[in-house]
């Protein structure tokens, strides 16, 4: 299988992660293409039409899209336990809220990036960084449970998330107020898996 990825992206690290975490990182080839949502670049939008990464292609069901399908994919396909059954709803909006701070910390990147100074919105990426800043503070408060609880894709995904903020946003300080997911942070950013994939 191929995946099509980016060494910035926290999505792509998410999948990456998940293949490393049950221990088939080597079935996959990674290759890194660059592309933004107003050039898809060398994303192959032939397999993907959105031209959005991660896409895995040669899979048994064809070529797999977006960051979840890819996941519950390789959970399914290897036999891991990303997904916990005992708990899987609660797992999966974990992983949808850890999704939501990836996508509001990209659109920031992305307004910066693809937009001239002059029509930069600070109001909008403000806005972004509230709804981020508002999801740490309810993990934060409400998800010692969560933090605590046997490695999945809610934690693959924040750990992701978190990593992309001290990356591409490390001006906006998320440690600071937010001491436990700061130490859980601290944590796991020592598996092997985190650490063979930490944006640079
Ligand atoms: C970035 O450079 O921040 C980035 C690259 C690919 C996907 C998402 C973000």
């Amino acid at each position: 299988m191929k995946l099509y990825s980016n060494p910035a992206s926290p999505f792509a690290r998410k999948v990456i992660v998940g293949f490393w975490e049950v221990n088939a990182i080597n079935e996959v080839e990674v290759i890194n293409v660059i592309g933004n949502p107003v050039d898809s670049g060398d994303i192959p939008i032939t397999e993907n039409p959105l031209g959005k990464l991660p896409t895995l292609v040669g899979t048994p069901f064809g070529t797999l899209y977006d960051s979840r399908v890819i996941t519950q994919f390789i959970d399914r396909h290897c036999d891991g336990d990303l997904y916990p059954s005992s708990n899987l709803f609660e797992t999966m909006k974990m992983e949808a809220l850890a999704d939501g701070i990836m996508d509001a910390a990209v659109l920031m990147t992305y307004e910066k990036r693809v937009r001239s100074e002059d029509k930069q919105s600070k109001v909008w990426v403000d806005g972004q960084w509230v709804k981020i800043n508002r999801s740490l503070d309810a993990l934060e408060s409400n998800a010692k449970e969560f933090l605590n609880s046997s490695f999945n894709i809610a934690h693959i995904a924040l750990g992701s998330a978190l990593g992309y903020l001290d990356f591409r946003h490390s001006d906006r300080a998320w440690r600071s107020g937010h001491p436990k997911l700061n130490e859980w942070c601290e944590e796991i950013s020592q598996r092997p898996s985190m650490v063979a994939t930490k944006p640079e």
